[in-house]
């Protein structure tokens, strides 16, 4: 490996970079044959480029090795030429991924024109079933001279009737193993046969630092099933299956066996090993709500209840709305129905195949059940908080979190405690909420004698732009103060996260097996013990604050809720959500759930957004993995373009972690994924210890250097370049890559960046001074002139009469319905000089609604609240027209101070 190749490498995005640096081997390496054939370059280039694409090839079967052997072959034979047409036909096969549906792609002789019919459109190549590919990994204590008869003995074992097809790839150690796991996101299986090596055959120094911090690997105790924990901890998704010449009844007996599928005796009948792998495949394929519903819409039925638009009848004879029909096609009409039976499901009372599919969602998610939601994770919040909270309970809560958990607390009659996220007042938003502040708000509770009143902390994982949570560590410390605190993590911008295993310890659900995990750990009982003997007998709120608190892992109840917009991370259809639950005490709350699923789900949930939901399952388990990846690595492309291209950074950047989160949350001392000195073991340090994490698939990109406010800069990328994005900040805008995201769009959108820089560049040089100076004024308005943001001032005593005296919970619900009483509220409006003299001398100014402007789209208002000077002078600089539950004309709702004496505590 060449120094320069190395360095690159140990870069984090390099790491990430997997599907993308390998085409990119590809490209470099086809280049390298071209050159060598048309004279300008000698056969070591092709070598050396040869060697690096070698390295990584090992842990894929395509090309595997017959055609790297015969690529080899044909560089030792002085065969330019003929290297040149087999490398252009393996790199073409690649990127148009035919190599999964045909043979003559593994052909070392096939000609050019096979190759050429795969790059054709299915519809013009050959006619053939399309089946599902993947590869399955062989771990196994073999010579490598074996390992072609056994690659052999596994093709032998396909048949025809096989649903889906794969190739197998070999490695002989752990360290490959894990290597292979990382970098090949086809692998849907694992076989591990016992006697592998611990240390990969290879020196590989880059990914050995890569690997070895992620799963601990450890050469004195690798045993089978212990390599199992190890990729399970990777990806969980992978079925694992165990291949012992021991006592496999011994074996498949104990504890750690669950995380395999089947342990085999090593000698066994290959083909069961072939159709076991089939099935745990299966198994994931399935999705029994969608499956039905393609066969119930091929059934003929006849519908006597409502829904006319099912089956289409009298869409596609209507000489009016036959467009319609044409446009979405008539399967969509067949697949509609309002019916809950006759092969369907009921959404609210789920027996059939919806219960299934929510199992196979809740095993996919890491959670003991799931619940489909088709109104979206704004539903489902109000779900959750509605189930879990009674009046006068009390939720410690974000106050910048979306207003569905605002409204649930107004529905539920929970009382909310905000708690402030860190202000990022310079780009006009907000990050997280420190620990420390929500501790504080708990040792308050705990000193007022009313710990039992808490129910719930409420939190949005990772926030809109991006600032992930350390979940565990949260949640530990809150239950070292309150054991049966219950979570509810709001991860409707984060539920791709679980198919990361980077992200993955930072989801509410990764955090609560690693929590589960340590609770049964017998250690866990004497780390507890010696914590407490360090804090001694009485500990002081200061101590308890500094220190980082262990729960009695005797006295824990995990109770962990998380909501997901399934739709805006993964394929669903819009408004498709889920809830994860993960409760010891469900049982508790089973009854109250299911009324607050009753209350908020309408009784006619769309068929195709249940199916959707399904189906996003399906891929996020067979395919996640890679998408994920790709969705990083596409991010990360994005970052270090805007970074590096001269004329973009001029007016543009993307802010780093380093940024985006204040040292005193870095504590690893991690500055951002672009940094000179980040590499994987860096990264993972951060996402272990660091209180904050940023994600790297939100970027908050800076326009207001470019002289751009965000919504003009949104605006503008929407209206003469076809790129959407939804959130804008004063200065910036938010850009997110997902799993839809290609190559091609971070093309086009540095191509965009590059032209509307050239546009200013050229506008400041012909424009004289006074252009110039215009700009700069315009920059520094948007960039230095921007308003304080304002933190929750307090709610109106009127509305915390059960309140303690030093923590500021209120009760929202009777200042919600303050504002019903029309006689009781009057409107000022924000220019008026009575608000000033009012602030000035009372009586207080109290909202009688949620004022929410968007940007940047947190109440900076909520019913019964005391207004301050900070709100309003926020108000008065606010250039922004769209702001919820404010009338520019009316002015400001305000209950007036008469009513406020009358409010009911109701
Ligand atoms: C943090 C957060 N939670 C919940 C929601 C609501 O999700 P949905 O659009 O699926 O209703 C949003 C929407 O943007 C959000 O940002």
């Amino acid at each position: 490996m060449n120094q320069s190749t190395d360095r690159q490498e140990r870069r984090i995005d390099a790491f990430f970079s997997t599907p993308a640096a390998r085409a990119d081997r590809w490209r470099a390496l086809a280049d390298a044959a071209k050159a060598w054939a048309s004279g300008s370059s000698d056969r070591n280039g092709f070598e050396r480029a040869l060697d690096e694409v070698a390295a990584i090839e090992e842990f894929h079967a395509y090309p595997g090795p017959q055609l790297m052997q015969a690529l080899r072959h044909r560089a030792e034979a002085n065969d330019a030429a003929g290297a040149a047409e087999l490398t252009w036909r393996i790199s073409t096969a690649l990127l148009s991924r035919s190599f999964r549906q045909y043979a003559e792609d593994w052909d070392p002789h096939a000609g050019i024109a096979e190759a050429v019919g795969n790059v054709l459109p299915p519809s013009l190549s050959r006619v053939e079933v399309h089946r599902p590919y993947f590869e399955v990994l062989i771990v196994t204590g073999a010579p490598p001279e074996r390992w072609a008869s056994i690659r052999t003995e596994w093709r032998h074992m396909r048949r025809a009737q096989d649903d889906f097809i794969y190739e197998p790839v070999i490695v002989g150690s752990a360290e490959d193993a894990l290597c292979a796991t990382m970098l090949n996101p086809d692998i849907a299986a694992v076989m591990i046969n016992e006697g592998f090596a611990f240390r990969s055959r290879h020196d590989a120094p880059v990914l050995r630092s890569v690997v070895d911090p992620m799963a601990a690997l450890e050469p004195s105790d690798m045993s089978a099933l212990r390599l199992a924990r190890v990729l399970k901890r990777v990806r969980p998704e992978l079925d694992l299956y165990l291949l012992s010449n021991r006592q496999v009844e011994e074996v498949a007996g104990g504890d750690a066996a669950d995380l395999v599928r089947r342990v085999f005796y090593a000698v066994e009948e290959p083909l069961e090993l072939h159709l076991a792998v089939l099935e745990g495949v299966r198994d994931r394929y399935d999705t029994p709500f969608f499956d039905n519903l393609k066969k119930y819409a091929q059934r003929p039925i006849g519908t006597f209840h409502a829904l006319p638009i099912a089956r289409g009848k009298a869409v596609f004879k209507s000489d009016w709305i036959r467009d319609m029909g044409e446009f979405y096609g008539p399967t969509l009409f067949l697949a509609e129905s309002s019916a809950t039976t006759g092969g369907l499901d009921s959404l609210l009372e789920p027996t059939g195949n919806i219960k299934r599919a929510q199992d196979l969602a809740a095993r996919a998610f890491g959670a003991d059940r799931v619940f489909f939601v088709t109104n979206g994770t704004s539903t489902s919040n109000k779900m959750v908080v509605q189930a879990l909270m009674a009046p006068g309970d009390i939720a410690i809560i974000d106050r910048n979190c979306h207003k569905s958990h605002h409204y649930g607390m107004v529905m539920s009659g929970g009382q909310p405690l905000y708690v402030e996220a860190f202000p990022m007042t310079e780009y006009s938003m907000y990050g997280a909420v420190p620990l420390r502040a929500i501790k504080k708000a708990l040792l308050a509770l705990k000193a007022e004698g009313r710990l039992d009143r808490v129910k719930l902390l409420d939190l949005t994982n990772c926030t809109f732009d991006g600032h992930v949570y350390n979940t565990r560590r949260v949640m530990e410390e809150c239950l070292a103060i309150k054991p049966d605190l219950i979570f509810l993590w709001d991860e409707a911008w984060f539920g791709f996260a679980r198919w990361s295993p980077f992200l993955r310890p930072r989801t509410a659900m990764g955090a609560a097996a690693a929590i589960e995990e340590w609770i049964r750990d017998p250690g866990s009982v004497e780390a507890y013990r010696r914590h407490r003997a360090e804090l001694g007998a009485d500990p002081s709120d200061d101590v308890l604050l500094e220190t980082r608190l262990l729960p009695d892992p005797s006295a824990v109840r995990l109770r962990v809720y998380q909501t997901n917009s399934t739709h805006k991370s993964m394929s669903a259809l819009r408004q498709g959500s889920m809830i994860l639950v993960k409760d010891v005490d469900y049982h508790k709350v089973e009854e109250q759930f299911h009324e607050a699923v009753f209350t908020h789900a309408s009784t006619s949930p769309n068929q195709q957004l249940i199916a959707s939901l399904d189906v996003a399952r399906r891929q996020m388990e067979l395919e996640g993995f890679g998408l994920v990846t790709n969705a990083i690595e596409i991010a990360l492309m994005i970052r270090r373009e805007v970074k590096n291209h001269p004329l973009i950074s001029r007016y543009f950047r993307v802010l780093g972690a380093d940024e985006m989160i204040p040292e005193e949350y870095r504590q690893s001392g991690y500055a951002d994924f672009l940094a000179p000195d980040a590499n994987w073991a860096t990264a993972l340090t951060a996402v272990r210890d660091d209180e904050f994490f940023l994600d790297p698939t939100r970027m908050t990109l800076v326009c207001g250097t470019a002289g751009y406010d965000g919504t003009q800069f949104k605006n503008l990328l929407a209206d003469r370049y076809n790129i959407q994005l939804n959130k804008t900040s004063r200065n910036s805008v938010l850009l997110q890559s997902n799993i839809n995201n290609t190559r091609s769009d971070v093309a086009h959108l540095i191509r965009v960046l590059v032209e509307i820089s050239r546009d200013i560049d050229e506008r400041l040089r012909n424009g004289g001074d006074g252009e110039r100076q215009q700009f700069q004024a315009r920059v520094k308005s948007l960039m230095t002139d921007v308003p304080d943001l304002p933190n929750f001032s307090c709610f109106h005593a009127a509305f915390r009469r059960d309140a303690g005296d030093i923590t500021p919970e209120g009760n929202i619900r009777s200042g919600f319905y303050a504002a019903y009483d029309a006689e009781g509220c009057e409107h000022i409006r924000l220019a008026d000089a009575e608000i000033d003299r009012r602030l000035r001398d009372g009586p207080d100014l109290v909202s009688a609604n949620f004022v929410i402007p968007y940007p940047p789209g947190f109440p900076i208002m909520v019913p019964g609240q005391v207004i301050t000077r900070e709100t309003i002078d926020f108000m008065r600089k606010l250039d922004v027209k769209e702001i919820h539950g404010y009338n520019a004309v009316e002015g400001l709702k305000l209950i007036r101070p008469e009513a406020l004496s009358k409010v009911s505590s109701r």
